[in-house]
């Protein structure tokens, strides 16, 4: 790497959004001729525009090509990281009317399906497809549940990554060229920013955006150890070392956006790139979205997030085959498309993520995945949380609720004793 609303409402809004959604892209992505109605394969995510729909649409172009009896329908709801997404799908699953496939990340989330019986073993598929040798061990051992597998990792993204304005920077006299040192320095650097006239210099967004600045904060002090012991229920969450994180992941969230509560990931990242923010956390599909909206290379930086270099905090979106869904067989093939050598470059060199196979070729790659590469293969791998590798969906839920309380009235003894319960239940 380089150097309010009523949850009711919420449904209410997501379910419109669903049926814009389907509406507006179901025919821009049609897949080969001749298909019929019986022989759509409807795939839901929640990639609905910019670098994440282009990274979908490298995919849905290899499953045009191999896929050619069936048609791929557009089943995505706009809203990062699936603030909305998540909650349609459930329902959806409750009601039995479960898309093709959905998108679900490797890890505790997908162990929700598979609790809840709404995913099929696609172990077999593993064979067919070769997949049991393309996937590096320590992959499949994360993805193996009782002996089985459940879905097709088509990635592996990064979560702990601070993407920075170069030119903010240095007007405020700091080097742009490689991350401050630790969480202590960064706040250093966020008061000159400030000082420079900076008003926001930490640019951030609702929900999960903030639960990402809170676990670099947690990663960053804890280390990488006694952070994923957090998940696992190996260290103490009402510890001083985790009151004295959160404590810093307030100071922190006191140099963001006032508007961070109703603006998402893309707008945060608008305000670096028009200069208006000196740095915001971010997964890596970052990378996407600049490529997708042609930011130049020279206009913005990237590194580990402060005081997390050697940690690659990781997430990986898989595909599933659920119970009952509509055209199992279609559902295959794009299974097999996910799993595949050409869809996983067509789709992870527009979505800034890796390709979870291990034969890919560093070269075909767009710079910044190129670097993500070699990290992968070097640094310590720890999971996220927000991004379901680490935490379940309850799990997230509980912590989302935290984090918009404590963006409204930050208290760092809520927070701790509402995360430690978070962890506690399942
Ligand atoms: C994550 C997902 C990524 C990206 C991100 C922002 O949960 O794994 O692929 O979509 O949300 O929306």
């Amino acid at each position: 790497m380089r150097g309010g609303l009523s949850k009711t409402f919420a449904v209410m809004g997501a379910v419109g959004l669903l049926a814009v959604s389907a509406c507006g892209n179901s025919d821009d992505n049609s897949g080969g001729g001749g298909s019929s109605a019986s022989k759509d394969v409807t795939v839901f995510t929640w990639w609905a525009d910019g670098g994440e729909k282009a990274g979908l649409d490298g995919l849905v172009s290899t499953f045009n090509t191999e896929c050619k009896d069936y048609k791929f329908v557009n089943s995505a709801v706009a809203g990062g990281a699936g603030s909305n997404a998540k909650q349609v799908l459930a329902n959806d699953l409750a009601a039995k009317k479960p898309p093709s496939t959905f998108q679900a990340h490797a890890g505790a989330e997908l162990g929700d399906y598979i609790k809840n019986g709404q995913v099929d073993d696609v172990s077999d598929l593993y064979k067919e497809f070769g997949l049991d040798q393309a996937f590096p061990k320590s992959l499949l051992d994360n993805l193996t549940v009782d002996g089985k597998i459940y879905s097709v990792p088509a990635n592996v993204h990064r979560a702990n990554v601070v993407w920075a304005n170069p030119t903010v920077l240095k007007k405020a006299g700091l080097d742009a060229t490689k991350a401050p040192a630790s969480v202590d320095a960064w706040i250093a650097d966020l008061e000159k920013l400030k000082a420079a006239g900076v008003k926001a210099p930490l640019a951030t967004s609702k929900g999960f955006a903030q639960e990402m600045v809170m676990e670099v904060v947690l990663l960053a002090e804890l280390g990488p150890d006694k952070f994923t012991g957090l998940w696992k229920g190996d260290t103490d969450p009402n510890g001083a070392d985790v009151t004295a994180a959160l404590t810093k992941y307030q100071k922190l969230l006191s140099f963001s956006n006032v508007d961070r509560d109703a603006v998402d990931w893309p707008d945060a990242l608008g305000y670096v790139n028009k200069g208006q923010a000196g740095y915001t956390v971010m997964g890596d599909w970052v990378a996407a979205q600049q490529l997708a909206d042609k930011v130049p290379d020279s206009a913005y930086t990237y590194w580990p997030a402060p005081g997390t270099a050697g940690d690659f905090q990781f997430l990986a979106d898989s595909f599933t085959l659920p119970t009952g869904g509509q055209d199992p067989e279609g559902a295959k093939c794009w299974l097999k498309v996910v799993g595949s050598s050409e869809g996983q470059k067509a789709f992870n060199t527009k979505k800034g993520s890796i390709p979870a196979r291990s034969d890919a070729v560093p070269t075909d790659y767009p710079k910044y995945q190129q670097s993500a590469m070699a990290d992968w293969k070097s640094n310590k791998i720890v999971p996220s949380c927000a991004h379901g590798a680490a935490c379940s969906l309850g799990q997230n839920d509980s912590i989302l609720s935290a984090i918009s309380q404590f963006s409204g009235k930050p208290d760092v003894g809520t927070l701790q004793k509402a995360l430690a319960a978070a962890i506690k239940s399942s």
